[in-house]
């Protein structure tokens, strides 16, 4: 039986604007959970916890407090939605009607111009599954695509659902393997 987390970032300023993508910081909301996820970790004193989070800055400030060894990787970045960064989805359907209509019909495969699609993501994440396919006492903070596909195939779901699977915000999601079988749980912090 082993075991690992993963959870998304904080609400950032974008989450609270409905913008896609970017490097904002957390909201005030975002640096409370920040508050309580650390006070959670910490008292559990996990031995050689080790905290994994994207290179953007939601990511570290909201495992900031948290007392383990940290890395950051690019592979755990959110999906790069190229020249819709920064957009609302509003903005995009109205700036770029084709595009939207298309991601609608294939969010798996459609691919952000200069940006990239689930299926890319899947790609750059391959690295990230052989590590933590063999990795304990791991937590993971990255973003809602990103986490969509780590739970995905974790989970054995089709390449279709991916894009759709919710991923709770403010929540610790703790995965529990067993052979080939992997249980969720999930935990909910006061924010
Ligand atoms: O809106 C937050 C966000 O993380 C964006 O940065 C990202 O493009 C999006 O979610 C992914 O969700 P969806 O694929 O449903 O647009």
């Amino acid at each position: 039986l082993t075991y690992w987390w993963c959870l998304q970032h904080g609400e950032s300023d974008n989450n609270v604007l409905g913008k896609i993508g970017g490097d904002a910081n957390l909201s005030p909301r975002g640096v409370q959970y920040a508050v309580s996820l650390a006070r959670h970790m910490n008292a559990q004193q996990i031995p050689d916890l080790r905290v994994w989070t994207s290179q953007l800055r939601r990511t570290k400030q909201t495992a900031q407090d948290i007392c383990a060894t940290k890395e950051h990787f690019d592979a755990l970045n959110e999906l790069d939605a190229g020249v819709c960064e920064g957009l609302t989805y509003e903005e995009m359907a109205d700036q770029f009607p084709q595009e939207f209509a298309w991601r609608d019909q294939d969010k798996l495969r459609y691919r952000y111009p200069w940006g990239e699609s689930y299926l890319d993501i899947m790609g750059r994440l391959e690295p990230v599954f052989l590590e933590l396919e063999h990795m304990e006492n791991v937590l993971v903070v990255s973003h809602q695509a990103v986490l969509r596909c780590v739970l995905g195939y974790f989970l054995g779901k089709k390449p279709e659902e991916l894009p759709y699977i919710n991923v709770p915000l403010h929540t610790i999601i703790k995965l529990t393997t067993e052979g080939y079988s992997c249980r969720l749980e999930f935990i909910k912090l006061p924010v």
